[in-house]
């Protein structure tokens, strides 16, 4: 039976949700309210166990040796450098070998064939889509498209127009639980349920109407009851209305502020963005004063000590590189972890994290 809905963004979201799910577990990653606090607990675990292994060779060859079976296709057709290498690298941890579409110029597509017929003829050579597209809603639609074959596959989204980029949300939590989260040994505990979020305040700042990253990341905050939401943006490029109403009917506390330097010294987590003028249709963010959202050295002293400074990269001018050196800069350390909690969604989808538990209390718990 086809159950394609004909524009699955129309339904309620549990609907949506429940529709990207095969046997009540998470088999399409779409959209980032697919993940609830248990699901992001046990990749954050299965992520920081993969890392630990994978850190002396025996361990790497005992992750290389888990999907040797299996292939995964890369198809990318916006551009990207962090978000393609990260899967990537995640997939040949594991030891699946990956192919990569990028330019629709060396494709099928150049003579003619749909982008849904590519996608179903690139389903046929793997086990695992991985989807980069400008358009919102894409992916979504192509995972209902997949359902229907005879033989699915599952579809991750690795950034979907301004809409969503649920993986970059993962690694943004992963990165911010390395921050708030205690020691490695807490991490890893089985049934870790303490929201380490509670009582923080994170504030999100620059072009939030377009920036997908901060869309996804809201969404699992929302998860964490206590923390505390500043969208610091100029008023054309504030936050949309759905997230808000996201997060009121989640009662998360928020406030919508205009200028970073009056509360830089609340946050304990500040999450830079660039203007993303690329979606500018008539050149509109040209006139917007960019420039008080930007984060610079001389902030420093209004800085709490453990302020964590994030940015989902590439960066402009809005992050100043004197603040590279500064300890509390964890936009490298997102890169890194990126591919980390990656491997440990990949894991999961495969139906190989038990193994990777396994291994890891064996070898490293006492
Ligand atoms: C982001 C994206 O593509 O949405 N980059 C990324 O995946 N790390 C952010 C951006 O392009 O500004």
């Amino acid at each position: 039976m086809d159950i394609r809905p004909e524009d699955p963004t129309e339904l309620p979201t549990a609907h949506r949700v429940a529709l990207l799910s095969q046997n009540e577990k998470v088999f399409h990653v779409i959209l980032a309210q697919q993940f609830d606090r248990e699901f992001i607990d046990h990749l954050v675990r299965i992520a920081e166990m993969v890392r630990t292994i994978a850190d002396a060779k025996p361990g790497a060859m005992f992750l290389k040796s888990l999907l040797g079976h299996k292939r995964a296709m890369l198809y990318f057709i916006q551009p990207s450098t962090r978000t393609f290498m990260s899967f990537a690298s995640a997939s040949q941890i594991l030891g699946m070998p990956y192919d990569e579409v990028r330019d629709r110029s060396t494709s099928s597509e150049h003579k003619g064939e749909t982008e849904d017929d590519t996608v179903r003829v690139l389903s046929q050579y793997c086990d695992l889509i991985i989807m980069r597209h400008p358009v919102e809603g894409f992916a979504e639609r192509m995972a209902h498209m997949l359902n229907a074959m005879r033989r699915p596959v599952p579809v991750i989204n690795g950034g979907s127009g301004k809409d969503q980029h649920p993986t970059q949300a993962l690694l943004d939590i992963y990165t911010l639980y390395r921050c708030f989260g205690g020691p490695l040994a807490e991490r890893v505990a089985p049934h870790a349920e303490k929201n380490h979020f509670a009582g923080k305040t994170i504030a999100f700042v620059g072009d939030l109407k377009r920036g997908r990253t901060v869309r996804s990341l809201t969404y699992l905050l929302c998860r964490y009851p206590g923390v505390r939401l500043l969208f610091v943006s100029p008023p054309e490029l504030a936050i949309g209305e759905d997230i808000l109403e996201y997060v009121r009917r989640h009662g998360i506390a928020y406030s919508i502020e205009r200028d970073l330097r009056a509360v830089i010294r609340e946050c304990d987590a500040v999450y830079m963005t660039r203007l993303q003028d690329e979606w500018d249709t008539a050149g509109e963010s040209k006139n917007i004063d960019y420039a008080r959202y930007h984060l610079t050295a001389d902030m420093t002293d209004q800085f709490k000590p453990d302020l964590a400074i994030l940015h989902p990269l590439p960066r402009r001018h809005e992050l100043d590189v004197r603040l590279d050196a500064d300890p509390r800069a964890k936009y490298w350390d997102q890169v890194r972890n990126g591919m980390w909690i990656r491997a440990a969604l990949i894991a999961y989808l495969f139906n190989v994290d038990g193994a990777v538990l396994d291994h890891y209390q064996s070898y490293y718990s006492y």
